[in-house]
């Protein structure tokens, strides 16, 4: 079978920085596709390639990547779209076709439009199989998602439509399910009964960049919140799945995601100096840090603390989850530190379990001591990219690592109140915490993990 990825948004970022060394890194395992590159930035495949690939990058690469300019607004995309797939089909018998959705949410509805229209011109004499792609966010809000679907579902099956948010494909997340699972010990304290409370720090060093233009329309809840975090959170306080089959999963977080209310405890923030040199008034928001429960049996009265955003002093990634603390009454000593586990995913893969030991030559003093497993000390640094095991998914056809459209609706209900036009949104200067984190962690009489 021929498989070919259509790659709409083909020189945009998400193409250039993620997709195509992914790409490139399955080809060179030897997975067969061909990759057809849509945009308008440039008009030949050689400007292309010469402006968006490494010019070391092996031919078992660019021998597979073509260029199309494609700009979505001119009359005769279609018609051109059809005959550059035609030429690449040319003889074959069976066929695949990838429509990979790398493009602002706005942009998807005329999309799927000119694929149908792709598809109803195209009249090849082969076994045409299909599949579309869409990134995330889908969707600019509850509304919209829910019709971008009802288009969607009007041209492919449910089997057929793959809804990406890259943080599915990372190690850490795979890893939380395992060590929740898999983990007898872990497994029996993991619920309201031994968890006080649970942190999720996200926070970035990078700016927005040249996405200024993309970032501008979307913001912090968009971009990293309705998708990434939900997601975390559903990895976090799911119960056991009846199995580890996608179906079994996915009813499990859906049950989260519908436990959890919209939220209302929430601050956000903007860095100074964005879009400074934009020549206009930039008022997106790129940090927020809010309060919510998941309602469940297991979880309710366990406060998840967040926060995250762009153009913070320190990359951190990590996750937090503090034990109760029954000893320190008992025992009448307020020095015993809680026990928690701490997942950190920036700037390495650890997960430390911390525990109260003897300090040596003392009467009864404990101190907290951390037990690590490090990813890339036992595994090796070789685990793949977030994107490549997403890709590789998609060609196979395995949809375990990819959000149910229930569970994208019931994220934006739950994020729709942060997605208010008018809000007070702090601005804070680049490399410092907006003040409302710190507030928020002072009236919630807790302390950011660091
Ligand atoms: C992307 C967001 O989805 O995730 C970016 O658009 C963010 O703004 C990125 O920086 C973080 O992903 P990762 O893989 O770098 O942790």
């Amino acid at each position: 079978m021929k498989r070919i990825i259509i790659q709409f948004g083909g020189t945009g970022d998400l193409a250039l920085k993620k997709l195509y060394p992914a790409y490139q890194h399955l080809m060179e395992k030897e997975f067969p596709f061909e990759v057809l590159s849509l945009g308008r930035r440039y008009t030949t495949r050689e400007e292309f390639l010469a402006n968006s690939v490494d010019s070391d990058a092996p031919s078992s690469f660019t021998d597979h990547l073509d260029y199309l300019y494609y700009d979505m607004a001119e009359a005769n995309v279609v018609a051109l779209l059809s005959a550059k797939l035609k030429e690449m089909v040319g003889t074959e018998t069976e066929v695949e076709f990838i429509y990979y959705l790398a493009l602002q949410p706005s942009l998807y509805e005329d999309a799927i439009h000119q694929i149908k229209e792709v598809d109803a011109s195209l009249d090849c004499v082969c076994t045409l199989t299909k599949k579309i792609v869409v990134e995330k966010p889908f969707g600019f809000d509850l509304e919209s998602a829910k019709r971008y679907n009802e288009i969607l579902e009007k041209a492919f099956t449910d089997k057929e439509i793959f809804r990406v948010d890259h943080y599915l494909g990372k190690e850490f997340m795979q890893n939380l399910l395992l060590m929740r699972f898999h983990n007898d010990i872990i497994r029996r304290i993991w619920d309201n009964r031994t968890i006080e409370s649970i942190q999720i720090i996200f926070d970035e060093t990078h700016g927005v960049d040249q996405r200024l233009g993309f970032y501008e329309k979307i913001g912090v809840v968009r971009d990293t919140i309705q998708n990434h975090i939900m997601q975390i959170i559903t990895y976090l306080t799911m119960s056991e799945p009846a199995s580890l089959s996608p179906e079994d999963i996915a009813v499990e977080k859906e049950k989260v995601l519908r436990s959890i209310s919209s939220v209302e405890d929430y601050h956000m923030g903007r860095y100074e100096s964005l879009g400074v040199n934009s020549g206009h008034v930039v008022q997106t928001p790129t940090y927020a840090a809010f309060k919510l429960f998941v309602n469940t049996y297991y979880f309710a009265d366990i406060p998840i603390y967040v926060r995250t955003g762009k153009m913070q002093k320190e990359a951190k990634s990590l996750i937090y989850i503090k034990f109760k603390n029954i000893t320190k009454e008992v025992m009448h000593d307020q020095g015993i530190a809680e026990n928690a586990v701490i997942i950190t995913i920036h700037p390495e893969l650890t997960i430390d379990i911390s525990m109260n030991l003897k300090m040596p030559n003392t009467s009864w003093k404990s101190k907290p001591v951390r037990f690590r497993f490090n990813q890339s000390e036992t595994f090796g640094v070789n685990t793949p990219e977030a994107y490549e095991q997403i890709v590789q998914k998609i060609l196979i056809g395995d949809k375990s690592l990819f959000p149910t459209m229930k569970e994208i609706t019931e994220s934006w209900r739950i994020v729709e109140p942060m997605l208010a036009e008018e809000q007070d949104v702090e601005v804070y200067p680049i490399r410092t915490l907006p003040r409302f984190a710190t507030q928020l962690a002072k009236e919630n009489n807790f302390t950011w993990f660091d």
